[in-house]
């Protein structure tokens, strides 16, 4: 796997604690893609058209700014991108991290909490993002998955 680091997004924490697992269990940094401008309770609500989220969301092009960037992302190999299912896919956020980071060459495996849903097309469309990263399948983590499942986890996410 050569040096990986986990980078997540999230909004409530749910993503915040797997990733910090997933860094422990498998011996990797953590980074945290943190909102230029933080998420409130408002901002999350799905069911308001008009909340930021939804705004966020129904507008492909959309990249929130991100508060900091990744010391020395050259030095890994393998990159963890961790988020928060937003309308079946990635946070435009998360968006934003992928294109702006240089993942050229790096293999990257997204991994995501939910409320039941899967990680849909978000693979896909970080393939797209960073066209010249190789992009896995990744999956889910939700319900707090054991260091040695996180372990195995991620040892079975790098077969692809
Ligand atoms: C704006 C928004 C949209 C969401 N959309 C979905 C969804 O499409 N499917 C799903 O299963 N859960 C959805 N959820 C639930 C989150 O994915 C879930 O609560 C996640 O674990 C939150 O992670 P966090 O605490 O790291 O932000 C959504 C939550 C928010 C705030």
């Amino acid at each position: 796997m050569g040096k990986a680091l986990v980078a997540y997004f999230s909004a409530s924490g749910t993503t915040a604690r797997v990733a910090a697992d997933l860094a422990s269990a498998i011996g990797a940094d953590l980074f945290e893609i943190e909102p230029a401008e933080p998420y409130s309770a408002a901002d999350l609500s799905w069911t308001d058209k008009a909340s930021r989220s939804s705004r966020e969301m129904a507008d492909e092009s959309c990249r929130p700014a991100i508060a900091s960037t990744v010391a020395d992302l050259a030095a890994y190999d393998t990159v963890f991108v961790g988020f928060p299912v937003w309308w079946y896919v990635e946070p435009r956020i998360v968006d934003t991290f992928v294109e702006s980071c240089d993942l050229a060459g790096k293999t990257v495996v997204p991994f995501a909490t939910s409320g039941g849903s899967g990680l849909g097309r978000a693979p896909m469309r970080m393939q797209n993002l960073a066209p010249a990263a190789t992009v896995l399948s990744g999956g889910l983590l939700n319900g707090s998955p054991s260091a040695d499942e996180l372990a195995r986890w991620a040892e079975r996410a790098l077969r692809g």
